[in-house]
């Protein structure tokens, strides 16, 4: 079993895609283009749940400080994601299956920064429409990294019986809708892994199957609530942050999740300063 672990593990870093250093992105007139609700519809870019959610307006300031630079379509660090989505792609189209979660072994990876730039990546593509779901309901980052406010989400329907639609924001991206957090919780693991929430992700994943559903998920070693979650998906993200993670830890966290789950890794805040063997016990 160890052997077999360490072979998975140094495959594992093998595949690692590296996600560089992102700088603090200048704003000039790469602004997302700004079509109206018209010319969306138009050209067939809005789906009709769009129109029940509650619309939000983004700051781009906000984005560019909060490193959610993959709207931006000339930041650099645009094309890591989209090699990252390239590779989602490829894997979920010969294999079936559109829901990830995006994980880690320790809090502090880079995971809601990587779920929202995903979610921005792939949102940019004409076929398919996205959603992302804050399911890190103890430190909920989506709605903070995104500069809006989380007056409603995930845990008011769990807990709540909030209907879908209400849950639902639509933040003036093209195809993407968002789930933030909704109220704060500090005993999720239940609610991650019951009916309801069962129902959700399927609801999410069936009724529309041109969707790509990214959910932002806690850390695999503090908390269960990733272990709770991981049956609902189909695939799993891990992200890694370069020079920080242990070894061992990444060991650990790959220890209690489905293998053939996890169809890639993401090597956050790598830079070329650091050796090829970043995360070191
Ligand atoms: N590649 C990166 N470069 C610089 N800062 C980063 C990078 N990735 C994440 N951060 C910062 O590190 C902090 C933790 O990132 P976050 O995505 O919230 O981690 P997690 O969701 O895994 O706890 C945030 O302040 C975020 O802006
Ligand atoms: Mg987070």
């Amino acid at each position: 079993m160890a052997k077999k672990l360490k072979s998975l593990f140094e495959d594992a870093f093998k595949k690692l895609k590296k996600t560089e250093q992102v700088k603090k992105y200048s704003l000039k007139a790469e602004i997302q283009q700004d079509f109206t609700q018209e010319d969306k519809e138009k050209a067939g870019w809005t789906s009709p749940a769009y129109t029940k959610s509650r619309t939000v307006k983004l700051n781009m300031n906000t984005l560019a400080d909060n490193r959610c630079v993959a709207i931006f379509p000339y930041a650099q660090e645009t094309e890591v994601y989209k090699v990252l989505r390239t590779q989602v792609l490829r894997y979920t189209k010969e294999k079936g299956g559109n829901t990830i979660m995006i994980t880690s072994a320790l809090p502090g990876e880079g995971k809601t920064l990587t779920a929202i730039n995903l979610a921005f990546t792939f949102a940019k593509l004409f076929e398919q429409t996205v959603l992302l779901v804050d399911g890190d309901l103890r430190q909920q980052g989506v709605h903070k990294c995104l500069g809006f406010e989380n007056d409603r989400g995930l845990a008011d329907y769990l807990v709540d019986n909030m209907p879908v639609p209400e849950i639902i924001t639509w933040p003036g991206i093209d195809k993407l809708t968002l789930i933030s957090g909704g109220r704060l919780m500090h005993e999720s693991t239940e609610l991650l892994g019951s009916a309801r929430m069962t129902d959700l992700v399927h609801e999410m994943k069936t009724r529309y199957p041109d969707r790509y559903v990214f959910f932002d998920v806690p850390p695999i070693l503090t908390s269960a609530d990733a272990l709770a979650f991981v049956p609902l998906v189909d695939y799993v993200i891990m992200v890694v942050r370069a020079g920080t993670t242990p070894a061992n830890d990444v060991k650990k966290a790959l220890e209690l999740i489905p293998q053939e789950k996890v169809i890639g890794f993401v090597l956050n805040r790598y830079n070329t300063r650091m050796q090829t063997n970043p995360a070191q016990p």
